[in-house]
């Protein structure tokens, strides 16, 4: 296998299960047209979360680094009526070009974006009243991860799922000596996973057209 052939396959998902959808196409030009890094989750990615957010039922959907909303509105298209998404967003430019991506896509009534720091809005949420979740998709600046995911878990309840991105990292993530901060991060999450009661999680390693990484997934059991 090699790159080009990852890339070859994605391509071929995406002719068979990804018809061509202008409102999500126009988000990804928009994103490259205000300057934003292409690090948004794949086509057959954002449909995995879609497909996700559907079979979970989730009514309430929390996600941690919004970039440009492509993300956010492919979990967003999966809400019933009268079903919420807030997303965190600590840039403004970022967080400027998703409002208007979101509007444009007529889903600024069903997204709300959160600008600041993660780890501030976070700690706003879990003090606000019936604030809970039942997907939450973290996909910020990795050292955050840990701190993260413990916020994630005061906002679920039994049932929530918990999806973080970027847990591969090309595999770096098997170098315990690895003085990477993303590495790092991602490293102590899968150790608090491991000594966590509430939750049962798996990863899936993934390759396509954003190279070798994967994600986890965790499932809130009690
Ligand atoms: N989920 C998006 C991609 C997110 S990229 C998608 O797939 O379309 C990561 C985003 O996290 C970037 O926009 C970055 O600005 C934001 N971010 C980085 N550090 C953050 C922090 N401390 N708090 C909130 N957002 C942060
Ligand atoms: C980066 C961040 C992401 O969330 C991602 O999916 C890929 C790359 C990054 O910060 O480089
Ligand atoms: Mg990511």
């Amino acid at each position: 296998m090699t790159p080009d052939k990852w890339n070859a396959v994605d391509d071929y998902i995406g002719h068979w299960l990804l018809p061509a959808d202008p409102i999500l196409e126009s988000v990804l030009q928009a994103n490259h047209a205000a300057g934003l890094d292409p690090i948004n989750v794949a086509p057959n990615q954002g449909k995995f979360l879609f497909l996700l957010a559907k079979i979970r039922g989730a009514k309430r959907i929390l996600e941690i680094g919004t970039l440009g909303g492509y993300s956010a509105l492919w979990l967003a298209r999966a809400l019933p009526p009268g079903g919420r998404l807030i997303t965190l967003e600590i840039n403004p430019k970022n967080a400027e070009t998703a409002r208007a991506n979101l509007t444009r896509a007529g889903l600024d009534k069903v997204v709300e974006i959160r600008l600041g720091p993660a780890s501030e809005s976070l700690t706003k949420l879990v003090s606000e009243k019936d604030s809970f979740f039942d997907l939450i998709f973290i996909d910020a600046d990795k050292p955050g991860y840990p701190e993260y995911f413990s916020r994630a878990l005061q906002l679920s309840h039994v049932g929530t799922v918990i999806i973080l991105d970027n847990m591969v990292r090309k595999g770096d993530v098997v170098y315990a000596a690895d003085g990477d901060p993303r590495v790092v991060g991602a490293r102590a999450v899968y150790e608090l996973l491991s000594k966590e009661p509430r939750v049962s999680a798996t990863a899936i390693q993934t390759v396509g057209a954003k190279g070798h990484d994967g994600f986890v997934m965790a499932l809130v059991i009690a």
